[in-house]
C-alpha cells in the first residue's frame, strides 16, 4: 500500500483545484443559508439558546460534508463520464494510497468525537439541576394536559401551565393512559409521556409570553388538537396566580393581566378555550371546528345545565351517537374548579341555544 500514489499529472491536479473550489462555494452558500432560516420559535428559556447554537454548529459541520460529497459525485459525472468511443477504455487500476486514507479516516473521526463532547457538554448543561426548582407535575392523556403544582403539600391542577420566569421548573411527567410527548417548542425541551413511568425534564423560562404545548407523539384521533397554551409570568405574578388557584379564586386561567383579572367570577368562555375544549368539540360562539367530539350546538340544543355538567364530568354517562367512549378525558370534574366548572356550563348552556 502507497506505493503507487495517484497519477498527480497537470490535469488531476486541475481537476482537484477546480473541485474544492466548486466545493468551498457551495459550502458556503449552504452554510449561509443554512444560518439564514429562521428555524426556530421564540427562545424562552435558557436552555433554548444553547440548543440552538448547538443546532448551528452542527449545521456549519454538517452542510460541508454533504455538499463535498454530491460536489465529488456531480462533478464526476459530467467531467468523467464514459464518453462515445470511450468504451473500451478505462483508467489505471487503483490499489490504494496510504496517507489518503489515513487522511479522511482521522478528519471525520476528529469532527465526530468534537461535535459528540460539544453535544455531552451541551446536554450535561441544559440538564443541571437547581436545588431551588420548582415542581410541576405534567400528566397525559388523550387528549390534553394536566399541571399539577404542590401548594403546602396540597396538589393544585389547571389545565393552563403557569411558569415564573428565572426560576428553574423541574417537570415531572406521567401519562394515564397511551404514550405522549410533552413539548413547548419554545423551550426547545421535549420528554415522551410513558404509562407507569415518570420521566423528568428541566426548563429555566427567561423570556414572559403564551407558548403553545404540543403533543409531539401519535398518540390518537386528539393528537394534533392535543395542545394547550405555557405562560411565563414574573414570579410575583405567578406567585398570586398559584395563591388564588389553590384558594379556587382564580378566573379559569388566562392570566391576571387580562381584563377583569382574579377578582371576578371566572368566564365561561376563557374557561372552554384553557381547557382546550375547542381542540375536540365545535362550537360556533368560540369559533371551534374541532371534530373529535360532538358538536356542541347540535347535542346541547335541547339539553338543559344539568345534562351539560354531568357530560363534563362523567363523560361515559351518555355517549353522542357516532362517537365512542373513553375519547373524552374524565377528570375535567377534578381538575377544573367548582366555579370554573359552574361558567362553564353555564356558557355552554347559553350559547348553545
Ligand atoms: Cu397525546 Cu399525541
Amino acid at each position: 500500500m502507497g506505493s503507487e500514489e495517484i497519477t498527480t499529472s497537470e490535469e488531476s491536479r486541475g481537476h482537484l483545484k477546480q473541485l474544492v473550489a466548486i466545493g468551498l462555494i457551495a459550502s458556503l452558500i449552504g452554510i449561509a443559508l443554512g444560518l439564514a432560516i429562521d428555524w426556530f420559535p421564540t427562545q424562552a428559556s435558557t436552555q433554548a439558546e444553547k440548543v440552538d447554537t448547538l443546532w448551528d454548529v452542527l449545521l456549519i459541520f454538517s452542510v460541508p460534508v454533504f455538499v463535498l460529497v454530491i460536489t465529488v459525485v456531480l462533478y464526476s459525472v459530467w467531467r468523467f463520464r464514459m464518453k462515445p468511443g470511450e468504451e473500451l477504455k478505462d483508467g489505471p487500476p487503483i490499489h490504494g494510497n496510504t496517507r489518503l486514507e489515513i487522511v479522511w479516516t482521522a478528519i471525520p473521526a476528529i469532527i465526530l468525537v468534537a461535535l459528540c463532547s460539544y453535544a455531552y457538554v451541551t446536554l450535561t448543561d441544559i440538564e443541571e439541576a437547581d436545588a431551588s426548582a420548582l415542581n410541576v407535575t405534567v400528566v397525559g392523556e388523550q387528549f390534553t394536559w394536566t399541571f399539577y403544582y404542590d401548594v403546602d403539600g396540597k396538589k393544585v391542577a389547571s389545565p393552563q401551565l403557569y411558569v415564573p420566569r428565572g426560576k428553574q421548573v423541574y417537570f415531572t411527567v406521567q401519562s394515564q393512559d397511551v404514550i405522549h410527548d410533552f413539548w413547548v417548542p419554545a423551550f426547545r425541551m421535549k420528554i415522551d409521556a410513558v404509562p407507569g413511568v415518570d420521566t423528568h425534564l428541566r426548563v429555566t423560562p427567561k423570556t414572559n409570553g403564551d407558548y403553545p404545548v404540543v403533543c409531539a407523539e401519535l398518540c390518537g384521533l386528539g393528537h394534533s388538537v392535543m395542545r394547550q397554551t405555557a405562560h411565563v409570568v414574573d414570579q410575583s405574578e405567578f406567585d398570586k396566580w398559584l395563591q388564588d388557584r389553590a384558594s379556587g379564586a382564580t378566573a379559569g386561567g388566562g392570566g391576571a393581566d387580562e381584563a377583569g383579572g382574579n377578582a371576578g367570577a371566572p368566564d365561561g368562555k376563557s374557561v372552554f378555550t384553557d381547557a382546550s375544549c375547542g381542540g375536540c368539540h365545535a362550537l360556533k360562539d368560540a369559533g371551534t371546528t374541532g371534530g373529535t367530539g360532538p358538536e356542541l350546538d347540535k347535542v346541547l340544543a335541547d339539553k338543559d345545565a344539568g345534562f351539560i355538567e354531568k357530560s363534563i364530568v362523567d363523560p361515559s354517562a351518555e355517549i353522542a351517537p357516532g362517537f365512542s367512549d373513553g375519547l373524552m378525558p374524565a377528570n375535567f370534574g377534578e381538575t377544573l374548579q367548582p366555579a370554573e366548572l359552574d361558567a362553564l356550563v353555564k356558557y355552554l348552556d347559553k350559547v348553545s341555544g
